[in-house]
């Protein structure tokens, strides 16, 4: 279902029958919402997010491609959250051979201008689909399509903000004894200590070779949120927390408390795809109620 969202930008809505939903916009092929079937929202947007090119709207998924943060040339996180996608034509075919009730296939292409600041040739197809139970998934395949025989590299994410209750309540579980980059120390290298993650400052770090499941428990919405993921080995977590929540034009001063970030990704080990190659990743979402996960 099509419509116009803010600003007059186009939005798809996705819905479930069971009455889950999702929202994307073309603007950044940007997942801006996705509710449970009870209607509670479950990504973290902003009040203030600016929903105008160049700036990218900030929460929901924004897509990191081909960067990930400052790691490049390029401007931070890449190009393809603040270009408008559009419906693909000529999507790939589900792998049950039927299609789920709610999904949107959307396409993005270099357009010449981008081809001056990354001359390379690409199809980023990315699928987003609602389960029967309301779990979000999102697929890209970016493919290369350089007819100088050129291969190219990138680095990606999924730039998830989960919407928490309470910032100092929560927990991330399967990314503790991982090694990672600080990104506050220069992307240094260090080692997780300990036990489960909590958050009482600032965190910008990328996880390195993580698990495929990753669980974010909200101690007191009592909900955990179960990232899955495909292709992508590494997961970035971040909260700006007071001060840098202050700073940011499109964020709320107070806002800090109610987000976190934590995106499926592929940071430090860029991929390499020759022409007519294909790369798949996959981010997978469920929103459990927590006494259903005890145990995990
Ligand atoms: C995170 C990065 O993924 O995104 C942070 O690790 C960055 O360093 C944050 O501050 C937000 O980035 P932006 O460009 O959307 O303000």
């Amino acid at each position: 279902e099509r419509s116009k969202g803010i600003n007059g930008l186009d939005k798809i809505v996705l819905r479930e029958v069971r009455g889950s939903s999702a929202e994307v916009y073309l603007y950044g092929g940007h997942v801006t919402s996705w509710k449970n079937d009870h209607g509670e929202e479950l990504l973290f947007l902003s009040s203030k997010a600016i929903f105008k090119p160049p700036k990218a709207i900030r929460g929901g998924i924004p897509i990191c491609f081909p960067q990930f943060s400052n790691l490049g040339f390029l401007e931070q996180h890449g190009f393809a959250r603040n270009r408008f996608w559009t419906i693909d034509t000529d999507p790939p075919p589900f792998p049950t051979g039927t299609p789920p009730k709610a999904f949107v296939d959307l396409i993005l292409k270099p357009t010449d201008e981008d081809l001056k600041i990354w001359p390379q040739s690409f199809e980023f197809r990315l699928r987003i689909s609602l389960s029967p139970a309301g779990d979000l998934m999102l697929t890209s395949r970016i493919r290369n399509t350089n007819s100088d025989g050129k291969p190219f590299t990138f680095a990606f994410a999924y730039h998830t903000y989960f919407s928490v209750s309470d910032i100092s309540e929560v927990r991330v579980e399967g990314l503790e004894t991982l090694d990672y980059l600080d990104s506050l120390q220069n992307k240094e290298r260090f080692t997780e200590q300990g036990d489960a993650i909590t958050f009482e400052s600032e965190v910008d770090k990328i996880y390195l070779g993580t698990p495929t499941k990753i669980a974010i428990l909200d101690h007191e919405k009592k909900r955990t949120f179960v990232l899955r993921k495909d292709g992508l080995p590494d997961a970035v977590v971040w909260n700006p927390w007071e001060k840098k929540a202050k700073a940011m034009a499109d964020f709320g001063d107070e806002e800090y408390k109610h987000m976190l970030c934590v995106e499926a990704a592929a940071v430090e080990k860029p991929i390499t795809l020759k022409p007519g190659e294909e790369w798949r990743g996959r981010q997978e979402l469920s929103a459990v109620p927590s006494s259903y996960c005890s145990g995990q």
